[in-house]
């Protein structure tokens, strides 16, 4: 196995496992919290501590973003410590992991909308410095547009950070199943839950697109640092096969098994599948 490379100030932030858990089974570090609040404010105090960092060596800071329910409290707490602990994002540079096809940029639907609603809007980052993959482009220039986006990507030395939810699939970003470890940028079609899931904010599936522009697993393996949220039951079971599983692209996220700097935050609910988690209730029951 690949030693992991994560930083001493990373791994104090984290509460670290029991000494009594077995985590023999588990593949990649995670970190179990009693709420998603409490887990979203460590993370979001992560990427304020890379973004300083960055600050005081005159750097950019590249940060990859997710959109949906999970990081939508780490974005709050950003906002908060913009509001009032003067967090700047004067050197942020950011590129958002998908988008809808076809989507207009404000359809309160897109990725565009959701990102400028919940996160842009509310802090100083200079406007020519988002990136979200365009569903507007017609069909002819997508694939040019997406070379574009992997190569600005690329451009600015690769992502310092990625920030991921996980679908019901197994997919990172709109990596379905099927995808390819070396995949880029590009144009992909939804699997059926994965419209079903978002067919509430659709007002009903048949509004719900049938395709994506996504970076590839490649695009997100490439990132320095990752961190993948999953909050609740509904996660638990994509969750344990990710961990524990054996590396597949039926479940796209177990690719992440092979990133030295990877770390999973979950709740209890998203946690309630895991080995380690079901024999600690089983001594319980039994002492
Ligand atoms: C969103 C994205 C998706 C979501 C995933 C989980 O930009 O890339 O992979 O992270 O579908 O969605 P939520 O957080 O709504 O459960």
């Amino acid at each position: 196995m690949k030693e992991k490379i994560m930083t001493d100030h990373i791994r104090a932030s984290y509460q670290p496992v029991g000494l009594f858990e077995d985590t023999s089974f588990e593949k990649i570090h995670n970190v179990i919290y009693d709420s998603s609040i409490e887990g979203s404010i460590l993370v979001a105090n992560e990427i304020a501590q890379l973004i300083k960092d960055k600050q005081k060596e005159n750097l950019n800071c590249i940060l990859g973003l997710a959109t949906g329910s999970s990081p939508v409290k780490v974005y709050e707490e950003l906002i908060r410590l913009h509001k009032e602990e003067e967090l700047s994002f004067r050197n942020v540079i950011t590129f958002n992991l998908d988008e809808y096809y076809p989507m207009e940029k404000n359809n309160i639907q897109s990725y565009d909308y959701f990102m400028h609603e919940h996160l842009f809007n509310h802090v100083n980052i200079v406007l020519e410095n988002i990136n979200i993959p365009d569903g507007t482009g017609d069909l002819d220039n997508l694939y040019q547009s997406c070379i574009d986006y992997e190569m600005k990507i690329k451009s600015y030395g690769g992502l310092d950070f990625q920030l991921l939810g996980i679908g019901r699939t197994g997919h990172i970003g709109f990596n379905e199943p099927g995808s390819h470890i070396n995949s880029g940028t590009r144009v992909i079609t939804l699997e059926h839950i994965t419209r079903v899931d978002a067919a509430t904010s659709f007002i009903g599936i048949e509004n719900v697109p049938r395709k994506a522009i996504t970076m590839g697993i490649g695009t997100i393996k490439n990132a320095k640092r990752i961190v993948l949220m999953a909050w609740g039951a509904n996660k638990s079971k994509i969750i344990q096969e990710t961990i524990e599983g054996e590396i597949s692209s039926i479940v796209p996220a177990t690719y992440l098994q092979q990133h030295n700097n990877t770390s999973f935050i979950l709740d209890e609910e998203a946690s309630s599948e895991l080995t380690r988690v079901k024999t600690q209730k089983l001594i319980i029951q039994i002492t």
